[in-house]
């Protein structure tokens, strides 16, 4: 049975494994999924020990740069992205990087939420591996305008120097924005320690307003909390986690997942949690 698995550290809360069973399932496809926990002082001899037999895997935190500078090969959009969380062992022996972040991130916005980018004005929290990863695909949308805000500055002005080919894209501090957006797209990992990007409290966000956190819980995350009591829309990013798997397992199986069924499973059992 072909093998497959997602390396990362910490491992134990991935719903990778889960996710895709459920598309190997769907799709009829036989091979195995798992959880993998890869030391932190030797990724590489780990990944290419697994690529002894394994025949793709899934890179999660802290790896994602790593494996970009471990593939011989690698995706535009990975290149774009800086990370590769994506790996797929090619009948030649060598190994071929992407990244699908940014692609699932698109299907759940676009395809899930229908929602549409077009002349829209966007505000992007974050500047880490994540928003890196999803710059090019928002900006191959056509926005109005893309705003980048992050903590430290600095990394937020080099994004902006690294994508101002790709559309109108600037950066801005926390304390800067007032101006209403069509979109707010929290890629911080505030969440994660249960807390809310330091947002200026003059920042507008009308009722229209959709505000996206790139974390999931089983109850709102505290941007999603905060978006609600502002009487804004508001989504979790477990549709993109779905929506990222969906491209991996189509890049390694040749067939596409249909991500609605997985995507509910995974709402229920968070929601039963
Ligand atoms: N749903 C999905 O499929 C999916 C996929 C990828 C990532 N994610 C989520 O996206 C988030 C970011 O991941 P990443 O890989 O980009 O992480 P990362 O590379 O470590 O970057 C973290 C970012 O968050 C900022 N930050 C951290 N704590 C903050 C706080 N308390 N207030 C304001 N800013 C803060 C950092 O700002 P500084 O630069 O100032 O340090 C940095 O810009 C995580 O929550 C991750 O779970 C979700």
């Amino acid at each position: 049975m072909d093998r497959y698995g997602v390396f990362g550290n910490p491992i134990g809360h991935s719903k990778s494994p889960q996710i895709h069973r459920l598309f190997a399932e769907q799709t009829g496809q036989a091979l195995s999924y798992e959880a993998l926990l890869a030391p932190l002082d030797d990724f590489p001899g780990f990944a290419w020990a697994f690529f002894n037999e394994g025949r793709g895997a899934n890179v999660t935190v802290p790896f994602k740069e790593q494996a970009f500078a471990l593939v011989d090969e690698l995706s535009e959009r990975a290149r774009l992205a800086g990370a590769v969380n994506t790996l797929l062992k090619r009948d030649d022996g060598s190994l071929y990087g992407d990244n699908t972040d940014g692609a699932g991130l698109l299907h759940d916005l676009l395809d899930n939420a229908g929602v549409t980018l077009r002349g829209k004005s966007i505000l992007l929290l974050g500047a880490g591996g994540a928003v890196r990863g999803v710059l090019e695909p928002l900006l191959a949308q056509a926005p109005a305008a893309l705003v980048i805000a992050n903590r430290t500055l600095e990394k937020a002005e080099a994004l902006t120097r690294a994508f101002a080919d790709f559309g109108p894209v600037a950066a801005a501090g926390f304390d800067w924005l007032e101006e209403p957006v069509d979109l707010i797209i929290n890629g911080t990992s505030a969440s994660l320690g249960g807390e809310l990007p330091p947002l200026a409290p003059c920042l507008i966000v009308p009722g229209h307003t959709l505000c996206y956190d790139m974390m999931y819980a089983a109850t709102p995350t505290p941007f999603c909390q905060w978006a609600a009591d502002l009487g804004a829309q508001t989504r979790d990013g477990l549709g993109m986690l779905v929506g990222q798997a969906a491209e991996a397992f189509e890049l390694w199986r040749g067939v596409r997942p249909d991500t609605a069924p997985v995507l509910e499973a995974l709402r229920r059992q968070l929601g039963a949690a």
